[in-house]
């Protein structure tokens, strides 16, 4: 069996246009980012082998807003925890 111990899977994304859904200048709605995180998961789990005791969330500023709206939300039950760096814990829209 191989060993998995210190190999890791980071994954960036960006927003669509650059912004995450939750403020008032995104261009996706919160319902339309979730879906991408959690079509993103199926993708990752399908393509690699994924201790799912170990899947993590962070981001920085509007992307950890975007972070807690995650840990709210049905598909945040896929997360190990999260880390939350100066987010702007956005209003849902
Ligand atoms: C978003 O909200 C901020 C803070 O209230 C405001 O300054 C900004 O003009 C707003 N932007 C848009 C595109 O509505
Ligand atoms: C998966 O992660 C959990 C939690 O860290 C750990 O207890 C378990 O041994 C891991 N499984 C594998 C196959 O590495």
């Amino acid at each position: 069996m191989a060993n998995f111990r210190w190999r890791k899977i980071l994954v960036y994304l960006d927003g669509l246009g650059g912004a995450w859904a939750g403020n008032n200048y995104s261009e996706a709605t919160v319902p339309e980012d979730l879906q991408l995180v959690s079509d993103l998961l199926d993708e990752i789990r399908a393509g690699w082998c994924v201790n799912n005791s170990r899947i993590y969330a962070t981001g920085l500023s509007i992307d950890d807003g975007f972070v807690n709206t995650i840990a709210c939300a049905p598909v945040g039950a896929n997360f190990a925890a999260f880390a939350a760096g100066s987010g702007s814990f956005l209003l849902q829209r």
